[in-house]
């Protein structure tokens, strides 16, 4: 769990992340921060692409770039994802599995412009994941 301090971190790092987004089609800015066991924060926002399938989330850029720096055994405390809406919102069922690989007992907290806010352990938004273990 983490800390009320680095909750704070958490969140406003996602947010600022959502300025970084590259959203021409869609126009819906989304920022991701994620914790790492190690106590490291990286950043995420969505990536979009003229071939709009080709299009990869905050929350998944945030895990791979947590990946990328820190390596394959890499885990995951906490994601926060910022949308730009009234309500909080969940993340995609893709971003579930993805967060899931390397956080299953990782906490997902949803925050926007609003007051209201989504705070799940990632077990409770994917209940019976596919893992890594089910490989073995
Ligand atoms: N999006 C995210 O980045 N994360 C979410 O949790 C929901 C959706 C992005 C994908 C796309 O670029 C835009 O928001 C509209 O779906």
């Amino acid at each position: 769990m983490p800390t009320p301090a680095q909750l704070r971190k958490l969140e406003a790092a996602a947010r600022a992340a959502a300025g970084r987004a590259y959203a021409p089609y869609s126009r819906f800015a989304v920022g991701a921060a994620v914790l790492t066991t190690a106590g490291k924060v990286h950043t995420g926002c969505n990536v979009e692409n003229a071939s709009y399938g080709l299009t990869n989330c905050a929350e998944r850029t945030a895990v791979f770039s947590a990946v990328a720096a820190g390596g394959a055994r890499t885990r995951l405390r906490c994601v926060v994802v910022y949308t730009p809406t009234r309500t909080a919102t969940a993340p995609c069922g893709a971003c579930r599995q993805v967060i899931h690989e390397f956080g299953p007992s990782s906490r997902i907290v949803s925050i926007c412009d609003g007051p209201a806010r989504v705070d799940s352990p990632i077990d409770a938004l994917l209940p019976g994941a596919f893992g890594p273990a089910d490989l073995a």
